[in-house]
């Protein structure tokens, strides 16, 4: 099999590299930090995968592009996991999220995930095969007010995920969305609400990994977080507000914790 993962270099992404590493798989791993990634290659060689690393900025478009269909012409590609990502955290000086911290997480998270998966749209669809496996979140079900960038990101490429299966589902390419809870990783080191159910990277990696082979429409975990998000959707909002204001996601619960 031949397979990207972009956010290779750290958390769960280098979790997947690993998890897809062996031999007969070749694995295109992308992220910018060019030591992380040559730490997972060698790992990856050595579980007896072929592997090519590129330092990109998701963000970079034209790069992206350029990169993946390099990449498919000599590997035609059967998985894209479009998984790198960063977080937004309300700040604790009674202020919104900077307007910088806004654009950086919508950079990368929305235009990331489409510079990651739209140029393989086509090769994939002529081909009449292939797999795209899109990281969003179980915060895609429902806005905290503790992360609201974050939380819009991963709504939106959840549903674009979603639309993506309806069509590509007739070109049979198979298309996932992906819904983790609290994984351990740099990105959940930054949030400051309980991580409830907290999981490692690898017990992450495993469960989208069996997911992914079952070609599961969605993938999200931990079972009880799941339903809990997604019943918090279903809840009048002011009920859901409190609720998370409760359980510390709110952001008044959040400062009056640290003061009191
Ligand atoms: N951890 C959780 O609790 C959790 C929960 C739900 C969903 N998720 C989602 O899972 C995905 C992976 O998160 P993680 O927890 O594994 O985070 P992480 O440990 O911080 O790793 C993030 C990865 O994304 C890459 N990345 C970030 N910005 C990039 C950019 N501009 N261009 C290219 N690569 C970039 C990083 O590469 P470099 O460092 O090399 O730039 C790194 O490999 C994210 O989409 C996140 O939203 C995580």
């Amino acid at each position: 099999m031949n397979i990207v993962i972009t956010g290779a270099s750290a958390g769960i992404g280098f979790a997947l590299a690993k998890q897809y590493a062996k031999p007969g798989n070749t694995l295109g791993l992308l992220g910018r930090n060019s030591a992380k990634l040559t730490n997972i290659e060698t790992i990856c060689r050595n579980q007896g995968a072929n592997t090519v690393t590129a330092a990109i900025d998701v963000t970079d478009c034209t790069a992206m592009a350029t990169w993946l269909l390099d990449f498919d012409r000599l590997f035609p590609v059967d998985l894209l996991i479009a998984n790198a990502g960063i977080t937004s955290i309300m700040p604790d000086n009674g202020q919104g999220e900077s307007w910088e911290a806004v654009c950086n997480v919508l950079d990368v998270n929305i235009y990331g995930v489409f510079n990651s998966v739209y140029p393989l749209i086509e090769p994939m669809r002529q081909r009449r095969q292939g797999q795209i496996a899109i990281v969003s979140s179980l915060a895609a079900f429902r806005g905290m007010p503790i992360s609201p960038a974050y939380c819009a990101t991963k709504a939106a490429i959840k549903s674009y995920a979603e639309a993506l299966r309806g069509w590509l589902n007739h070109n049979h390419v198979q298309v996932s969305v992906v819904c983790p809870g609290f994984v351990k990783s740099e990105l959940s080191d930054q949030f400051p609400g309980p991580k409830l159910l907290i999981i490692t990277a690898d017990e992450a990696a495993q469960i989208i990994y069996k997911g992914l082979c079952k070609k599961k429409a969605l993938i999200s975990f931990p079972f009880p977080l799941d339903i809990g998000m997604k019943l918090l959707a279903l809840l009048p909002a002011r009920t859901g507000d409190w609720i998370l204001n409760r359980l510390n996601y709110g952001v008044h619960s959040k400062r009056e914790a640290k003061t009191g």
